[in-house]
């Protein structure tokens, strides 16, 4: 096992996040009816996310990514959006479903989301594992969420701290970050 800094506070185990995304890989698989969707995740942090929701998905699915915003090194949102990389697959006419890690300001999938719809999906959902309200200025409609966290700064399971910590297979708050 890693060694994890002792000011880092565990608040989901990998046991708690794999219970949790096998209920959701189900619920998204009925509300699908057996079409396959095109499920995008925003990197880089959904990446965990995304491997292990779509193999807790019973539906074929198509992957693609978009890497949308630099949060830069900092843990408190720059405000910045810009869209680094886009998806390459074509969505008119398909069921898409956004992953995403964390949802705190909203700005990014509000933007990227305003984004995907005017390339005219079938249809256009959100999952994203973490809601944190404490800072959301934009709400983009969660369609599909793990867990609500209501204020904190997080590592592991995808998320990083400049740059480290995603590989770790639970969450963890940064305690004075
Ligand atoms: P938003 O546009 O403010 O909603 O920012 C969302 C993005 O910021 C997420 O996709 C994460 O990549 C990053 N982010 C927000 N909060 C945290 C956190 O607590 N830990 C690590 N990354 C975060
Ligand atoms: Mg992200």
């Amino acid at each position: 096992m890693k060694q994890i800094p002792d000011n880092y506070r565990i608040v989901l185990t990998a046991d708690q996040i794999q219970a949790r995304i096998r209920e959701m890989g189900a619920e998204i698989s009925r509300d699908l009816g057996g079409e396959a969707p095109v499920v995008v995740a925003v990197l880089k942090g959904a990446y965990v996310f995304l491997a292990d929701l779509v193999r807790a998905m019973s539906v074929p699915v198509e992957i693609d990514f978009a890497q949308i915003s630099s949060y830069g090194d900092e843990t408190a949102s720059t405000g910045r959006i810009k869209v680094m990389k886009d998806i390459s697959t074509p969505v008119a006419g398909r069921h898409v479903l956004v992953v995403e890690d964390i949802v705190d300001t909203g700005r990014t999938l509000h933007y990227y989301l305003n984004e995907l719809q005017q390339r005219n999906p079938a249809s256009l959902r959100l999952a994203a594992l973490i809601n944190k309200p404490e800072r959301q200025e934009f709400t983009p409609e969660v369609d599909y969420l793990g867990f609500t966290i209501p204020s904190g700064f997080l590592v592991g399971y995808g998320l990083d701290h400049a740059g480290r910590w995603r590989d770790l297979p639970g969450i963890y708050e940064v305690i004075d970050a």
